[in-house]
């Protein structure tokens, strides 16, 4: 259950304010007025982002025995995207408005519908025409010599061009895969729902070959399906809240011979989280066409020689920062109070638990709480400190960035009451209830709930 209505027009307006304000996402270069669908991250966004693709290399790499990391470079050659036919294909159809000279995209009714209404006459569009999404930009010293290169597009080529390098290293058996996570660049004509659909965003991709087998092709790719849409819940998503979408033949890529989607219910409708991509052979064929290099893969217990198929994951690693976000916004009544929170997920908060001491002015309290957040940091260094204003402030801001435990140290702890030396509050995010634990039991509670 959502406890704020997804179908609340305030949502986004409310995810984009307490992001800015509690320091997870930024406009990009905002005191020089900005460049739209480029966000920067702030303190805590860059946390809760990097925990999102920790989670990804965790699961997708570093815990399979048959899948290598890797992280290619950002610019590549005209070449390789002429080979993977972004030059050619990699477009979207664009109207420009007669009375502004405005672009938009032919295919978003709601931006046409927009742009219409900015108008106070009526106004004509021109017929639709193909706009390439690459960015690109030159290398070299002058203009004579300089190169043209492109910002990736997607990730994925940095794979592909890499194919021959792992399998000469590494010597993998298929099926096997290359994961990578990095920063890809589209010109997007209209770059909109905050961080949903940018200019400058991350992935997070899994290419997998495969024998070149439609049966094996199928059951690969119904695994991935499966594999994807379970990472993508334990993110911490309400399973009813995601499904998967099959693309209709038209709706495909260039590469694909089967495309899903694992879709989220944003408030502004069900949209595209990740996508599973059937790309046969078309990527490492057309790198072998175009670069000259054989890039086939010699099987050596069957003796064969084939280009292999690819089942692709990937998602966008800024549209799940902004699902877990709308996902996990919370609004409730706790002590007579309005509170927000956010109930991220423990392995995904940004911040694990604070310590805080009771009163901030007294010595033998602040020693104390520093000793325990010291030994809770054995467990996880993302434990913070606060000892600003009265506790339940502390308590307040927490709950805001989603921190799911705060611990106090008091005069109990200290020997007080004697049978509750060692002893601290433990107060939990989501029901704003307390217990009285030793700093050990603590300690695994935390390391219990981050895994
Ligand atoms: N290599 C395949 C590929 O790039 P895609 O469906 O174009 O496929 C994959 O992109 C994922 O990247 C999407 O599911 C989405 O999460 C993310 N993505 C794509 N375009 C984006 C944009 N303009 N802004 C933010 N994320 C984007």
């Amino acid at each position: 259950m959502y406890s704020v209505a997804m179908s609340d027009q305030n949502l986004m307006e409310k995810i984009v304010s307490l992001a800015k304000r509690r320091g997870f996402i930024f406009p990009g270069s905002e005191i020089y007025g900005g460049l739209s669908g480029i966000y920067d991250y702030g303190p805590l966004g860059v946390e809760l982002r990097h925990n999102i693709k920790q989670h990804f290399w965790n699961k997708f790499i570093a815990e399979r025995d048959d899948v290598y990391g890797m992280s290619a470079a950002i610019l590549m050659p005209e070449r390789v995207w002429e080979a993977s036919g972004h030059t050619e294909l990699f477009t979207d159809p664009l109207v420009e408005c007669k009375m502004c000279h405005e672009r938009v995209r032919a295919d978003q009714s709601e931006a046409i519908a927009a742009h219409e209404a900015s108008h106070k006459e009526k106004i004509e569009w021109s017929s639709p025409s193909v706009f390439n999404l690459l960015v690109e930009t030159h290398l070299g010293a002058s203009e004579k010599s300089a190169t043209k290169v492109y910002l990736r597009g997607e990730i994925t080529q940095g794979v592909h061009v890499n194919f021959k390098n792992v399998v000469d290293s590494m010597h993998p058996k298929i099926p096997f895969g290359i994961g990578q996570i990095g920063k890809a660049f589209r010109n997007e004509i209209t770059p909109r729902d905050f961080i949903f659909r940018q200019r400058e965003f991350e992935q997070m991709e899994l290419q997998y070959y495969i024998r070149p087998d439609e049966e094996e092709g199928k059951r690969q790719f119904a695994f991935w399906k499966d594999f994807a849409f379970s990472w993508y819940q334990s993110l911490g998503f309400d399973k009813t809240h995601l499904r998967l979408r099959a693309h209709a033949p038209d709706e495909r890529a260039h590469y694909a011979k089967d495309a899903w989607d694992i879709e989220y219910e944003t408030p502004f409708g069900w949209k595209e989280a990740w996508g599973i991509h059937h790309r046969g052979d078309w990527d490492l064929r057309r790198h072998s066409e175009y670069s000259g290099h054989d890039l086939s893969y010699f099987d050596d217990s069957t003796g064969e020689r084939f280009i292999p198929w690819d089942i692709e994951c990937s998602g966008g690693v800024d549209r799940a920062v902004l699902f877990v976000l709308l996902e996990a916004y919370r609004e409730d009544e706790l002590g007579g109070e309005v509170r927000t929170y956010l109930a991220l997920a423990p392995k995904i908060a940004p911040v694990k638990a604070m310590v805080s001491p009771l009163l901030k002015n007294k010595p033998e309290l602040v020693q104390k709480a520093r000793e325990v957040r010291k030994e809770l940091q054995k467990v996880h260094p993302a434990i913070a400190w606060d000892d600003n204003g009265n506790i339940g402030k502390r308590y307040r801001r927490q709950d805001e960035i989603g921190t799911p435990f705060c611990v106090t140290v008091d005069f109990d702890t200290l020997g007080e009451t004697p049978e509750l030396k060692e002893t601290v509050t433990l107060r939990y995010r989501d029901t704003g209830s307390q217990e009285r634990l030793t700093i050990p039991e603590i300690a695994e509670r935390i390391q219990a709930a981050v895994q």
